[in-house]
């Protein structure tokens, strides 16, 4: 059952000694034996769709560094790809998206995602399921509206969001018609993990950060909170993390209005502030550098004590305040994992 993960009580707000602890990106270019792997088929999206390579992928980190989640190894760029749009990824240079800037390119997209395409995600979910330990939660997430709207509409990954954000005041309508087909893919997908046997779902919403403060209520607190209910009409004890990046001082507005089990938080959080401020109202996923876990040494040890200082003592997820870096030695991350089990 899963009350015997220690995920799951963490995101049921029970507290434990040992906090639970997985990393975003855990599987990925860092690990030589995903590297072997990733080298064998062309394209990324092919590893996403491949349910035994997927599956294998998944379990990497798991097997090595003994992680208390796995999650399902795909790519938030599944769904834009299932609605029709044209996906790529290319070596160094990021997803390549064919943009949508007008209602021609917003109606060129599928009513509903091509669940054929999606159905090897379900499968890698049930195949992953099977063969993880009985501690292990597995961990299913999707892309919140707006981090997906982001890519959709500039066609590229951009560090401001600038192409997003000036649609989203130009063309409202349009942006709101795209926020509602996504708000309603997701949440459909996100059910339909469940189903195939995920335990809990994060929505990652990485570029929540951008927002002005009235665009955030719009973009990402709305679309999200609407997500949240929609998955917990069919399937009420869902458990789901909310990840708004750089949301800052919106992160109480975030929990207040997001009905989410637990909220991730990233390395600009203060501890200190979420001890004080969220983990009375949420449990609290994070929020370690990654660049700190690039560099390792004392550095390391010292940015995981100060967080373990300040959010072990309430209901707590050990996990960095973004994905791993792909130039990450590998024995930092075993550091990483000793620090945070031997504490105490
Ligand atoms: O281990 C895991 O966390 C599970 C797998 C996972 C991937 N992407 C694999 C991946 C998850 C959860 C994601 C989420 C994702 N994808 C997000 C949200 C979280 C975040 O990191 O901000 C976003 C914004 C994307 C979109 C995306 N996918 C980008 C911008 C890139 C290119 C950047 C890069 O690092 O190259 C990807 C590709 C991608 N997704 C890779 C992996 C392992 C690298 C591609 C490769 O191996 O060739």
């Amino acid at each position: 059952m899963s009350v015997t993960k220690p995920l799951m009580r963490a995101l049921a707000g029970e507290w434990q000694a040992i906090p639970p602890i997985w990393l975003m990106r855990q599987a990925g270019r860092y690990l030589p034996e995903y590297r072997e792997i990733r080298q064998s088929v062309g394209n990324f999206l092919d590893l996403c769709f491949n349910p035994k390579l997927a599956t294998e992928v998944t379990l990497q980190p798991i097997r090595r560094f003994g992680f208390d989640a796995a999650i399902l190894f795909s790519d938030i760029l599944v769904i834009p790809h299932a609605l029709g749009q044209r996906v790529s990824f290319s070596e160094g240079d990021g997803p390549r998206l064919d943009a949508i800037t007008d209602a021609a390119g917003l109606h060129k997209l599928r009513e509903l995602p091509d669940q054929g395409r999606l159905d090897a995600v379900y499968e890698t979910i049930r195949r992953v399921k099977q063969q993880l330990p009985d501690n292990v939660a597995l961990l299913g997430f999707c892309g919140a509206p707006w981090t997906l709207a982001t890519y959709m509409i500039a066609g590229a990954g951009s560090s401001d969001q600038i192409p997003a954000r000036e649609f989203a005041y130009r063309s409202s309508d349009l942006f709101d018609a795209l926020i509602e087909k996504l708000v309603q893919a997701s949440a459909d997908y996100l059910i339909r993990q469940f189903e195939a046997g995920a335990d809990a779902v994060q929505i990652f919403d990485t570029w929540a950060g951008v927002l002005s403060s009235d665009e955030f209520d719009r973009c990402c607190i709305d679309p999200c909170a609407r997500i949240v209910a929609t998955v917990r009409k069919r399937i009420p004890a869902a458990k789901i993390i909310g990840f708004p990046r750089g949301a800052g001082s919106k992160l109480q507005r975030y929990i207040s209005a997001v009905a989410v089990d637990a909220v991730g938080l990233d390395w600009t959080i203060d501890p200190a502030f979420a001890r004080d401020e969220l983990q009375t109202r949420k449990p609290i996923q994070g929020n370690l550098d990654p660049v700190a876990l690039l560099a390792g040494g004392k550095a390391l040890d010292g940015a995981v004590d100060h967080i373990l200082q300040n959010l072990a003592a309430g209901p707590f997820i050990f996990n960095l305040g973004h994905g791993v870096l792909p130039d990450t030695p590998v024995r930092h991350v075993e550091q990483l994992v000793n620090r945070v089990r031997s504490a105490n």
